[in-house]
């Protein structure tokens, strides 16, 4: 039986339009349904793609996706920190192109019993990779310390009622351990001030928003694949990334703005002592975001910020 996977890619225009012309060889670091894959694939009919998810189901629905495209595609289960291992599966090849389009796909939030929506009830769990990742939600929110707990929700969440949120954390697993998704975003609505609840807005949203950055790690996990990109990248390729919030989006911003100018000499010197030689340029000033047409067809796509950072043929 065909599988369903619920998911709308958004920018797909877009990152066809900053791939090299000459594109050959592919690498997307986020499968999810395969729908960036397969758009790219239809626009460079004979490049060869590889493509990763650390979520099996993603990379099942992918390889159905592009299952026209079997022979050019190598599709693996494995997220950006296992990279590595991969590629020493396939030849350590190197890209004219890499994608990520970060976060949690549609069919991800769709499936209650991955825990990662407040809108359906579910077990805390959200982990992206359910089979190998220990930790779920659950875990974080009734084993971690006051400080820890603090410390995601403000630093993954920039949740401003991080103390009070926390506060009603403890005194709830007192009694009984937190359990599901439900449960967890009626403690955060009610400590939240109905007057101070933004609109259109679910108050658990930046809770639940932090503590799957925890589980998944995914700052770390972004941090990892940035420093492995250079190396992964062709003389003249390119690399388009996708955030959906301003966390990973600040990341990459100055991750390209350091690969544009990663002198660190004091700005006084008349010249560059430091050795340090720019890899390539900035290709988007701005984030490209998506259209009112494609936020209308998709609301999805209203958070999405895509940056691309090109390596030029003359500076490595
Ligand atoms: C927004 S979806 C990608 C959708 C895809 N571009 C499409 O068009 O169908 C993001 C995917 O990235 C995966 N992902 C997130 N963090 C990851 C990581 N650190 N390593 C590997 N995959 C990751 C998620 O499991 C999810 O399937």
């Amino acid at each position: 039986m065909k599988m369903q996977f619920e998911h709308i890619s958004v920018l797909t225009q877009e990152v066809v339009d900053f791939a090299p012309e000459s594109t050959q060889t592919i690498l997307d670091c986020t499968l999810g349904g395969g729908g960036h894959s397969r758009f790219l694939l239809e626009n460079f009919p004979d490049a060869k793609l590889y493509g990763i998810d650390r979520d099996a189901l993603a990379v099942k629905a992918a390889a159905e996706r592009l299952k026209t495209y079997e022979k050019q595609t190598k599709l693996g289960q494995a997220s950006f920190s296992e990279l590595p291992e991969f590629f020493a599966e396939c030849g350590e090849p190197v890209f004219d192109y890499i994608l990520a389009d970060l976060g949690l796909s549609s069919e991800q939030l769709a499936r209650a019993e991955r825990g990662f929506s407040f809108l359906r009830e579910g077990p805390l769990d959200m982990r992206m990779d359910p089979d190998r990742q220990q930790i779920t939600a659950a875990h974080l929110v009734n084993n971690s310390s006051e400080q820890e707990l603090l410390k995601i929700l403000r630093n993954f969440g920039e949740e401003r009622f991080a103390r009070k949120i926390v506060g009603k954390i403890l005194e709830f697993r007192e009694k009984n351990p937190l359990k599901t998704t439900k449960e967890l975003a009626q403690l955060v609505s009610s400590v939240i001030p109905r007057r101070l609840q933004k609109q259109g807005l679910n108050p658990a949203t930046l809770t639940f928003q932090a503590l799957r950055i925890a589980v998944n790690d995914e700052l770390q996990e972004l941090e990892v694949l940035l420093k492995q990109i250079p190396s992964l990248l062709k003389k003249d390729g390119r690399v388009a990334l996708i955030s959906f919030h301003s966390l990973e989006d600040r990341i990459v911003k100055h991750q390209f703005r350091k690969w544009e100018n990663p002198c660190v000499c004091p700005t006084d010197l008349p010249y560059c002592i430091c050795g340090e030689k720019p890899r390539g340029q900035v290709l988007t000033r701005r984030p490209v975001n998506a259209t009112k047409k494609e936020v209308a067809d998709n609301p999805r796509s209203r958070s999405a910020h895509l940056r691309v950072f090109a390596v030029e043929k003359t500076v490595l």
